[in-house]
């Protein structure tokens, strides 16, 4: 193990790390500031985007033995909070550019720090920064983040101010068809919207961890599906497939494709007899740890 010191977010912080551990997992599951979101975990979409001596780093590419003694570590959550947002996050929330939310706080950072390095630039650097950072996001198409990091800036250079970003409530009352922000924006644009992922590291200690097994061909019939193996793995409590699976195994979605001919329940939950697709759910793995449970869907 290995003991450092780093200043986060402007606080010294002391911990016992394994070294092989990833900056990201420190983070988030050490020091609990899952602001930092772990969405590709293998440096491609930006999402675990933080500052380090005052650089944008990937979080989840980064081992923390790499990180110097010291360090200055600039998270989501030093940047700003529901109560304090920065500008930066009054923009993003102003141009709706924080829909599913996940991409945002790397968004939020990769900005900050493009900013600090580039306080006016054109739409095109701000589309070639995200692109060379690797900031991705599946949800906006990107038009709202450029033009929220276009009003940021103008906002830092104080040719706008920053109460034309924020949301004023027609006469009327009627928000329809206005730029009101989406009731979880605030969350979004600060990290502290707790998905899947964050709400994992905060169950009580004995959760399961879940791991899929999942088809890693395009389409088959499945003959059998040989759990024994798995359920033999250390840590592992059970092996759940369709057969565990109450009532009809079925789930709906796919009759909103106008091409779909079904009733819309043509799909299994955990598939049985057949594979519709790569990455179809056949089994769940249910165990101690998530590193157990995941090399146990390996063996079904
Ligand atoms: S989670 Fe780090 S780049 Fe995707
Ligand atoms: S808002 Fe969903 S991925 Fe960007």
């Amino acid at each position: 193990m290995l003991k450092r010191t780093f200043n986060i977010n402007g606080a010294l912080k002391t911990v016992i790390v394994d070294p092989e551990a990833t900056l990201g997992d420190v983070l988030r599951k050490q020091l609990m500031l899952t602001g930092t979101k772990v969405s590709c975990d293998d440096g491609h979409c930006g999402a675990c985007s933080v500052i380090v001596d005052g650089k944008l780093t990937l979080a989840c590419i980064t081992k923390v033995n790499r990180v110097p003694e010291n360090a200055k570590i600039l998270t989501i959550e030093g940047i700003g909070q529901p109560n304090n947002l920065h500008v930066i996050q009054k923009a993003m929330m102003a141009h709706g550019a924080a829909q599913c939310g996940f991409c945002t706080p790397g968004f939020v950072v990769s900005t900050k720090a493009l900013l600090e390095k580039n306080p006016k630039p054109t739409r095109e650097e701000v589309r070639a920064w995200f692109t060379q950072h690797h900031n991705a996001c599946r949800c906006t198409g990107y038009k709202p983040i450029v033009d929220a990091v276009m009003d940021a800036a103008a906002v830092l250079r104080g040719e706008k101010k920053v109460e034309d970003l924020e949301f004023k409530m027609p006469a009327d009352g009627r928000i329809w068809g206005s730029k009101y922000p989406r009731p979880t924006a605030e969350q979004k644009v600060t990290g502290t919207l707790d998905y899947g992922q964050d709400l994992g590291l905060k169950m009580p200690s004995g959760t399961l961890h879940l791991a899929l097994v999942q088809a890693k061909v395009s389409h088959a019939n499945i003959l059998s599906i040989d759990t024994s193996e798995a359920e033999k793995m250390p840590g592992v409590f059970k092996v759940v497939t369709h057969k565990d699976v109450l009532g009809k195994n079925r789930i709906t979605g796919l009759i909103t494709f106008p091409t779909n001919k079904g009733d819309g329940w043509d799909r299994p939950i955990l598939c049985g007899t057949k594979v519709f697709q790569y990455g179809d759910a056949i089994a769940i793995v249910c165990a101690d740890t998530p590193e157990q449970a995941k090399a146990a869907a390996e063996k079904v």
